[in-house]
């Protein structure tokens, strides 16, 4: 296999790649350095990624998880969005000391704020371990492939992370499968909040611009990375020193014009380019309708809550965010899917495949078995759903589900100590993290109102026995609100899993009966004996042979357009993407510019707005038009600008890099007129939105004052 995708990548050499779309994998980035260069790339191969010497790789991390941060100042200081700082903002915020909503910059490093629970990982190296891999699971299919698939990757991971502790490697599949890489990082964990714009600033324009241009927000945060003294990964310490990186990137003022070369490392979640009409057709139909109706509701339930209280407020407005950010990205993907007629371009170039592949001995009913799968699958599609978004809503729900693994441990009567403290431990850390963001009044009217969505919307006969058997039996016969208030209101008065005493009781002495007698186990037990049971098999056995034949459909495309450079979906794992900075016309008779302005950002400023106010400082400094070196040629501030370089969800954060090496903005969002990205890259439609650094600096510079910080990055005017 491995020879097979070597050589094909070896045809592509001579073949111009296509700049914009693809997410390149570092390691192999140069089979597209002619076409890097033709855009106007300056740096070499070796700048680009090397594992030898420092290089564009060593200052990119990928940040808490989730997102992409860079290393901009030979201190470990990091850029990356406001949107990826958001939870560790608003955690170190109290309504006495609100940072979220008046920004914080830290004028010395001892005003850095600590922030517990970020970490970063910086990528040393990838290796590729197919040969290695197939060999371990030779024909395994399914749960049988999983399984091996787990076993050997776990082996060689092992064999990285036996040197220290901080070194964490990852076994991933690319192109479905086709190619395994191995990836080895190292993990720095003392991360502390150096600087915020406030959230006016940092969200402005809130959910009604996210995921639009033109776009004014300044979605950016610092951090910095502090090391243990030999500039090793360490716990924080009061005593820990600013991180010496190998590489940081300098920063460029110099302004950017329409087709510079423009490219972005960082790591993309996931993508789906190669999923079929038929999956595009269910997410249209059921998926994404599904998941909207149940994130309104959601969401309705906490904004009624978050606004009696600030102290509500900050406890829930990172995960309001995130719920927010993609109720809108799957609004967006269903209206552009079907504007853009994904559903028939698929078909159509399924039916040149099947064509081929009849023609060339490959296999020609592989898009039938896709059909199959499909129908087989979609009568418990909205059930999937609804359990993982409309039952796992509710903070009770997920409480009681995390009791399952060790109940069904204490029934096996096994008394070893050891795993009882593991169970006891995960328990713990499990409900730790739900408890943060558990607001009493809120995950009441949460869950009632969940429970009584969940049994309108799922298939009657697919529902759990808790409906029958407890709901309307002892709390009304009908399917009322009321019912479900008396139920609700029942469980949090009949479990111990929300009182902190009560539960830790339980931890001291837990037993199957304090289980079975618990309201809230009750409850999230029916619902997950009833999916484990009956649907997830459904599920697994979808996902398993959607695999298999994903596979093969990658392996033929490959085969059947030889000479193409290809690039596997995103895996949130390092990528490159390279072209240039690029305006669009979103519809007909429309233009838009590659730029937007403050004075743009002024003409949507409505005073009192959740979403559109300024601060009066941003207002002065805008009438003195007081933009010092910040400003473009042109004379005015310029806020953001696009590119049509191809990012999905995880890149936010990513510095966009010009043909220098400097960075020129943070990346922190797609434009809605190609929403459908994830699943078909549309080039004429699809743009990267990016805050640029000039308005960055600007804000550092003269609304934070954070001289500081200025002073330790490579500007370069
Ligand atoms: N849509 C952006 C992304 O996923 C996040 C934007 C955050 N801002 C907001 N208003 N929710 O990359």
């Amino acid at each position: 296999m491995k020879k097979f995708l070597l050589s094909l990548f070896a045809v592509a050499l001579m073949l111009p790649a296509r700049a914009d779309e693809g997410m390149w994998v570092p390691m192999l980035i140069g089979k597209n350095y002619d076409e890097m260069q033709r855009l106007g790339l300056k740096l070499s191969k070796d700048d680009l990624y090397s594992i030898n010497h420092a290089s564009l790789k060593d200052a990119i991390v990928q940040f808490a998880g989730g997102c992409t941060a860079e290393v901009i100042s030979d201190n470990g200081l990091l850029l990356t969005n406001h949107h990826c700082g958001y939870d560790a903002i608003a955690g170190l915020s109290t309504v006495e000391k609100n940072y979220l909503d008046n920004g914080f910059w830290a004028h010395n490093m001892s005003e850095e704020l600590p922030a517990p629970g970020v970490t970063v990982i910086f990528l040393q190296k990838m290796e590729d371990v197919t040969d290695e891999v197939m060999k371990a699971v030779g024909n395994a299919k399914g749960e049988e492939y999983n399984k091996k698939f787990a076993e050997i990757s776990k082996k060689i991971e092992d064999r990285e992370t036996g040197k220290d502790k901080y070194t964490v490697a990852n076994v991933k599949e690319y192109f479905n499968g086709n190619q395994i890489l191995l990836l080895v990082y190292k993990r720095y964990v003392d991360v502390r909040l150096v600087g915020t714009p406030p959230k006016s600033l940092g969200k402005f324009g809130g959910d009604t611009d996210n995921w639009m241009w033109p776009r004014h927000t300044s979605d950016f945060s610092m951090f910095r990375i502090y090391a243990g003294k030999d500039n090793m990964p360490a716990p924080y310490a009061a005593t820990n020193v600013p991180y010496k990186p190998k590489k940081f990137l300098p920063v460029s003022i110099k302004g950017e014009h329409e087709g510079d070369y423009a490219m972005i490392y960082g790591y993309p979640g996931r993508t789906n380019r190669y999923e079929v009409s038929y999956g595009v057709d269910l997410s249209i139909r059921d998926v994404n309708p599904s998941i909207v109706s149940i994130r309104d509701l959601r969401l309705s339930i906490m904004r009624k809550h978050m606004a009696e209280d600030k102290t509500i407020y900050l406890k829930l407005t990172s995960l309001y965010a995130r719920i927010a950010n993609y109720w809108k990205y799957f609004i967006g993907q269903t209206e552009q899917l079907k504007r853009l007629n994904v559903v028939e371009k698929k078909k159509k170039q399924e039916e040149k495949f099947t064509q081929w592949a009849s023609e060339n001995n490959y296999d020609a009913g592989l898009m039938d078995r896709y059909e199959k799968i499909y129908a087989e699958y979609t009568p418990y599609a909205k059930h999937a759903v609804y359990y993982g978004e409309c039952f796992r809503s509710s903070a009770v729900a997920r409480l009681g589900s995390s009791l399952e693994p060790l109940r069904k441990w204490l029934e096996k009567k096994d008394n070893n100590q050891d795993s009882l403290k593991k169970y006891i431990t995960a328990l713990k850390t499990g409900r730790r993290a739900i408890m943060k963001e558990f607001d009493y009044g809120t995950e009441k009217d949460m869950m009632a109102q969940m429970t009584k969505m969940y049994y309108d919307e799922v298939p009657k006969p697919q529902l759990p026995d808790i409906y029958q058997k407890v709901i309307f039996k002892k709390f009304g016969k009908y399917n009322s609100d009321k019912t479900y208030e008396d139920y609700t209101a029942y469980v949090f008065n009949n479990t111990f899993l929300i009182d902190s005493v009560k539960f830790n009781a339980f931890c001291d002495a837990p037993s199957v009966e304090k289980i079975d007698k618990d309201a809230a186990a009750e409850y999230a037990m029916s619902y997950v004996d009833n999916f484990t049971k009956n649907y997830l098999p459904k599920v697994e056995a979808f996902s398993n042979q959607k695999k298999e034949l994903s596979k093969e459909y990658i392996k033929g495309l490959m085969e059947m357009k030889q000479g193409k450079l290809f690039y596997p979906d995103a895996n949130s794992t390092m990528r490159i993407t390279y072209g240039k900075v690029l305006s669009y016309d979103p519809q007909d008779a429309v233009h838009y510019n590659y730029f937007t302005t403050l004075d743009g950002l002024m003409a949507k400023y409505k005073p009192g707005s959740d979403e559109f106010d300024v601060p009066q400082q941003l207002i002065d400094l805008y009438k003195k038009k007081d933009y010092g070196r910040y400003a473009d040629e042109d004379g005015t501030l310029h806020t953001c600008f696009i590119t049509n370089n191809d990012i999905t969800g995880g890149n936010s954060g990513s510095p966009v890099i010009n043909a220098n090496g400097e960075l020129i903005g943070a990346a922190f969002d797609g434009n809605w007129e190609a929403m459908s990205g994830d699943i078909a890259f549309d080039k004429k439609y699809k743009r990267t939105i990016v805050c640029d650094v000039r308005y960055i600096l600007f804000l550092i510079d003269k609304m934070g004052h954070a001289k500081n910080l200025i002073k330790e990055m490579d500007i370069r005017e």
